[in-house]
């Protein structure tokens, strides 16, 4: 190797390097939603525009009442296989959330009802418990510390925090019914159901994929894969 080919080599390499550099510092700092241009942007849900969130209604057009709800303190029916009831609490119900980077839920438990493992990949949360007792923990990544579980038994009063894209779960331990809010990092959290997903997918995974990843037989699988993978949350 000459000097000036061993001069472009190491030149390449630098650029490798602050390219790299580049792009992991950027997705550092665009991990949460992006930043504000305006004080607000009111979703309008009638623009044909797409944009990442919605297009803003016209400022002039702006009530008080887009950045309002009532009715957070509604018990939900809970009345599903899974016992409990997620109701967000978004941009679909405040328009005036749409870009503010932050939305909010409420969750109804019956006695033994479970939120079952599920993660969010764009947002942690601040889970607050407003009756009730849970028993609600989150399972980290194959990491140094392995899929170590981080779990408590909470009552009212009490703040556990989901970190982002974790799996967590929250399940009513108590002889009462439960209740929760759940405020979310992001206006587009994200919810993926690990059962739901695994089992309930459309179409199907094969079942010899899933038989060799659980350690059962597909049987088994096939027989998870005809149950009804019930979905505990609306917008
Ligand atoms: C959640 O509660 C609402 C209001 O009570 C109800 O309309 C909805 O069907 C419930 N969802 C589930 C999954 O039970
Ligand atoms: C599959 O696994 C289940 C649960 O371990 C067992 O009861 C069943 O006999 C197995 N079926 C076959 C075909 O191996």
């Amino acid at each position: 190797m000459n000097s000036t080919r061993r001069a472009k080599m190491s030149a390449k390499i630098i650029l490798i390097i602050a390219a790299s550099i580049a792009v992991i510092s950027s997705i550092c700092v665009s991990s949460s939603d992006p930043g504000l241009l305006q004080d607000f942007c009111v979703a309008d849900f009638t623009s044909n525009v797409f944009v990442n969130g919605f297009p803003c209604k016209d400022p002039l057009l702006v009530t008080s009442d887009d950045f309002f709800y009532s009715g957070i303190d509604q018990p939900r029916s809970t009345d599903n296989q899974l016992g409990s009831n997620i109701t967000i609490v978004g941009v679909n119900r405040i328009r005036g959330l749409n870009t503010l980077g932050i939305i909010i839920a409420r969750i109804d438990y019956a006695p033994g009802g479970l939120n079952p493992p599920h993660y969010h990949p764009r947002a942690s949360e601040v889970f607050t418990v407003i009756e009730g007792n849970l028993f609600a923990g989150f399972i980290t990544t194959n990491s140094d510390i392995g899929n170590t579980l981080y779990a408590k038994k909470l009552q009212k009063g009490d703040i556990f925090v989901f970190p982002q894209g974790l799996i967590h779960f929250q399940f009513n331990i108590g002889s009462k019914r439960a209740v929760a809010t759940a405020a979310f990092g992001s206006q587009s959290p994200g919810l993926m159901t690990v059962p739901n997903a695994v089992f309930g997918s459309n179409p199907p995974v094969p079942a010899v994929i899933l038989a060799k990843a659980f350690q059962l037989n597909t049987t088994t699988i096939e027989w998870l894969q005809q149950q009804n993978w019930v979905k505990n949350f609306n917008y």
